[in-house]
């Protein structure tokens, strides 16, 4: 556990690192304010610094977005900055101390701008206001709900998100049900596997929530039809030249026939979801008559192939 750097001796946690390498002029967007907050808590900042790359990176620099990365050990005060012990109980593993986490996540709330008494040093805002628009704090982890598009445009809405990123077997639950008192409190797995921590968990569900914020994205318009957006799978897609190593880009992309390429690439989507994902298939309530006839077709093609 010697992978961050040591505490520099002064005992006041230090500010959120910036993902913030580059400041160009002033925008418009800037002087709004950004569109969304997102503080990560983690032993390895270092893993975040990917977000600084691409689209991500860019509407950080434009100010649509504002991006901050505690080191959890920032809160402790010991000499060997411990943020793990043995579980009571027993067992495998170790377990994250809550009193670290309890310090960086009341810093965050702190950071906002307001404090209560009785609480801590640092703060906890209780108050009507705040209530209403407590900060979403993401736990990842495997016993979580699994994430999908859906939730990622339900948090893109949000105005503050957290991201906990535990690490070892887990995190005290006390400082988990504290925590639910003071945020809206969101258990999240990126899927059915086991990871080593939270960050590259952490990193997904940023990547998925921050493009669907308005103007991170370029041309908004290629999120229309990508997978998941309406619980279809995507359609193949081709890029020139028209003939590649002897393979033809299907013919019907090149005759001009706008209607006819909506049908074909509808139709492909239909196919690859009844193929790679029937579970999601099952889930439409909205697929048009010649959705179900496409359907059929696709059906007794893949049962005749299969005879
Ligand atoms: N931490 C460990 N495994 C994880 C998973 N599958 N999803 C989110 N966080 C995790």
């Amino acid at each position: 556990m010697s992978e961050v750097p040591p505490m520099t001796g002064d005992d006041t946690p230090t500010e959120a690192v910036p993902l913030e390498p580059v400041t160009p002029a002033p925008t418009p967007t800037e002087a709004a304010g950004p569109q969304m907050s997102i503080d990560v808590v983690s032993i390895f900042p270092e893993y975040l610094a990917g977000l600084q790359l691409s689209l991500i990176g860019k509407a950080v620099e434009r100010g649509q977005l504002s991006l901050g990365v505690h080191d959890l050990r920032d809160f402790t005060f010991d000499r060997h900055n411990t943020v793990d012990d043995s579980p009571y109980g027993g067992g495998a593993g170790m377990v994250m101390k809550a009193e670290p986490w309890a310090l960086a996540l009341e810093h965050i709330l702190g950071e906002l701008g307001s404090t209560i008494e009785g609480e801590s040093p640092n703060g906890v805002r209780t108050d009507d206001a705040v209530v209403g628009s407590k900060p979403t704090l993401i736990v990842p982890s495997p016993a979580g709900k699994v994430f999908d598009q859906r939730i990622a445009e339900d948090l893109a809405d949000r105005d503050h998100l957290v991201f906990a990123c535990g690490r070892y077997e887990g995190i005290d639950q006390r400082v988990i049900d504290w925590a639910a008192e003071h945020f809206e409190l969101l258990p999240m797995s990126i899927g059915d596997y086991v990871l080593n921590g939270g960050e590259v968990a952490s990193m997904v569900m940023i990547e998925a929530i921050s493009r669907l914020i308005p103007g991170v994205i370029g041309n908004p318009e290629s999120l229309a039809e990508e997978s998941h957006e309406d619980g279809l799978l995507e359609y193949p897609i081709y890029t020139k030249p028209a003939n590649w190593r002897g393979r033809e880009v299907p013919e019907i992309l090149l005759s001009g026939n706008h209607a006819a390429i909506a049908r074909w690439r509808r139709d492909r989507r239909l196919e690859r979801t009844a193929e790679v994902r029937p579970d999601l298939l099952e889930r439409l309530d909205d697929l048009n008559k010649d959705d179900l006839v496409a359907l059929e077709r696709f059906e007794s093609e893949r049962s005749t192939v299969t005879e």
